[in-house]
């Protein structure tokens, strides 16, 4: 089964989704496919096929969100928790893995005709190298596409995620590249895997579990949360209309504490500005108090050093970022042409 799944909705689909799209529709849906073993109890199958049943599910719903208009989808794929699963089935999703990444070499150019942009999140040291080098070629394949954007989140939990951005922040500070002082809510969330995405305005888990498992949990705290009790591989379009239903029904106060929240950030910005900009005036004015208008200025003036030192940092941080994944493709292929030889 491929990472794009052709194919119309039936008129039936059609019609609700086009009701649903005359109401707000989330952007961005994260989703824990959960169920995959208890799918494969249920039907008296290996394990391994509920698992490729559930990458199956996943390829469909990508359809289903491509004709709902959700441009963005990130879906919970391999735990760090999973690696204490048996040796057995981690090999099985491993071998999964690898035979679904080279699947989407093989279709680079039906990604790009639609537009395809494959992110992988999670620390993929803690993968066997060769799936290291596919993931990192595949990424790389797809890393200009623009049109609609899966985050596949492998080897991840949100903690080790929060974790790995505040040791980036301790990095930049060590470099002297910002200031301890620097440090917010804002920038934090840059240094997150998740970076490039909006935060998701939908997160569902199916399997009747209610709970997030360690999945996003900084970056859902103004999603609209949706538990179904159905099991990942029996998934529905009607259970996505459904979810999106309850999205619609919350959008409105889901809005507003967002709105909120934003607000709040932006005045605890000002506020920290304006202690670090207090101390330097009391250290440069010998204890002389400064008029209104020089504090105004030092403050704007603070504000954008401020931003430009963060601006340099994230920039450095891409940069790392972005060698770590050139190097494991480069030493893909030098393998692969010294193989050849
Ligand atoms: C949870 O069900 C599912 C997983 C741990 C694996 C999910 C993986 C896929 C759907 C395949 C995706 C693969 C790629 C390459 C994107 P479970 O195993 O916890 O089942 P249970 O809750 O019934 O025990
Ligand atoms: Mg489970």
């Amino acid at each position: 089964m491929s990472w794009i799944k052709e194919g119309e909705l039936s008129l039936l689909e059609k019609f609700s989704a086009n009701v649903l799209k005359a109401g707000p529709m989330p952007k961005h849906v994260a989703f824990i496919m959960d169920g995959n073993r208890r799918f494969a109890v249920k039907k008296q199958m290996e394990r391994q096929e509920g698992h490729m049943q559930g990458f199956n599910k996943l390829a469909e719903t990508l359809r289903w969100c491509k004709h709902l208009d959700i441009p963005e989808v990130t879906v919970y794929a391999f735990s760090i928790e999973n690696f204490k699963r048996p040796k057995d089935e981690v090999d099985g999703l491993m071998e999964l893995a690898r035979q679904k990444f080279e699947k989407l070499l093989e279709e680079r150019e039906n990604l790009e005709k639609h537009g395809v942009c494959i992110r992988v999140l999670g620390d993929l040291n803690m993968l066997p190298l060769d799936l290291q080098q596919l993931i990192a070629k595949a990424v790389l394949t797809t890393s200009s596409h623009n049109k609609c954007f899966l985050n596949v989140c492998f080897a991840y939990t949100s903690r080790y995620e929060i974790t790995n951005a505040v040791r980036e922040m301790a990095w930049g500070v060590e470099q002297g590249l910002i200031k301890a002082s620097d440090v917010s809510e804002a920038l934090l969330s840059e240094c997150l895997y998740t970076s490039n995405s909006p935060d998701p305005d939908l997160l569902i888990r199916t399997s009747g579990e209610v709970r997030l498992s360690d999945f996003l949990l900084w970056q859902t705290s103004y999603s609209c949360l949706v538990f179904q009790s159905v099991l990942w591989p029996e998934y529905s379009f009607w259970n996505l209309c459904e979810a999106i239903l309850q999205y619609q029904i919350n959008h409105k106060s889901i809005q507003k504490a967002r709105d909120l929240h934003q607000e709040q950030q932006a005045l605890h910005q000002l506020e920290a500005d304006r202690v670090c900009v207090a101390e330097l005036l009391q250290h440069h004015g010998n204890g002389k108090p400064a008029d209104d208008q020089k504090r105004q200025e030092a403050l704007q003036h603070y504000a954008a050093c401020r931003e430009e030192r963060i601006q340099n940092f994230l920039e450095a941080l891409k940069h790392k970022r972005d060698s770590y994944f050139d190097d494991l493709s480069n030493d893909a292929i030098l393998a692969e042409e010294g193989s050849e030889k």
